[in-house]
């Protein structure tokens, strides 16, 4: 190799790691992205993200997607087949944390820790077309996210854009000693604070324990989140949806309060759940309705 050649390759090399800096760095910037990774480290500072615990994903506006499309990889990657599929997904673009990133990095690098990934105009497939550096794929809850994502769509008139896995110690705990149907588990929680059913008027959907990432679960949830924006997974976590970032962690953040005074209030109480005093059904509807909410008359008696 000749000195010209080997300056090009040198030169080629050096402009290709300025073109990835300059296209991770633009993207990171945006407020989309940076409201993304505040999520994630605020997640982290509640405790609710052991090791690789948890993930996120947001579903991208167009003009979201636009600004960011001059900075996405001159390759993307392959297609990856989901075993799931959305007609109303179709050609939508998603941010997702990576599977195996720790929730607690990616506010350090967005673009090692998360992944912009374009679905098919089948609707059942993905690839990536920035982040994820050094390699990766998005969470292996994403047929979870993605069915959520479709189904809160719809039920939402599209406004439902974040979808938040989390693993928060209190609610863990509840399905421990709670009966694990969606009724028993919501009166816990709407009776254990009046906030709750503010947040929450809808209560949560519950699923039973069963086996982590995959369609299974994916398509158990997302039949719950046709009626609910929160969904309670049996020894395992919770899984929210909402408008926005600070919805989906405002909501995540309610039910782990709740499930928390429940379980002190247990704790005081000898471990009986048979309170002194609590929040009545009446009580219950009188607070939904003083803010115009319609409550799930189904889980009241
Ligand atoms: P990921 O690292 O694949 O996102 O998995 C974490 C998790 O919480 C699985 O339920
Ligand atoms: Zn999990």
């Amino acid at each position: 190799m000749d000195f010209a050649d080997s300056a090009q390759e040198l030169f080629d090399k050096g402009y290709a790691a300025v073109k990835g800096a300059v296209a991770g760095q633009a993207v990171e910037r945006q407020p989309f992205m940076v409201g993304f990774a505040r999520l994630c480290n605020d997640g982290w500072l509640q405790g609710w993200h052991e090791r690789n615990g948890g993930n996120l994903t947001y579903r991208m506006a167009d003009e979201e997607v636009r600004a960011c499309k001059p900075f996405f990889l001159d390759e993307p990657g392959r297609w990856t087949a989901m075993g799931v599929q959305a007609d109303n997904l179709r050609g939508a673009f998603f941010v997702a944390t990576g599977a195996g990133r720790y929730m607690r990095n990616v506010q350090l690098s967005p673009s090692r820790n998360v992944g912009i990934v374009e679905i098919n105009d089948a609707g059942d497939a993905w690839r990536l077309v920035w982040g994820l550096e050094g390699g990766g794929r998005p969470t292996s809850e994403f047929p979870s996210h993605f069915m959520a994502h479709s189904v809160r769509m719809k039920a939402t008139g599209g406004a439902s854009r974040v979808l938040y896995h989390a693993h928060p110690d209190n609610v863990i705990a509840l399905t421990k000693v709670v009966p694990l149907d969606a009724r028993s588990i919501t009166r816990a929680l709407w009776k254990a604070t009046t906030e709750c059913v503010m947040a929450l008027p809808m209560g949560v959907g519950v699923v039973p324990c069963m086996v982590p990432g995959g369609p299974e679960i994916a398509r158990e949830t997302s039949e719950l989140m046709k009626a609910h924006d929160a969904v309670v997974w049996a020894q395992h976590g919770v899984f929210c949806s909402g408008p926005d970032f600070d919805s989906a962690f405002g909501l995540m953040h309610s039910i782990e309060k709740a499930a928390h005074i429940h379980g002190l209030a247990l704790m005081m109480n000898g471990g009986s759940g048979d309170f002194a005093n609590t929040i009545s059904d009446d009580d219950l509807r009188a607070i939904a309705q003083s803010l115009g909410l319609s409550i799930n008359e189904a889980f009241l008696d």
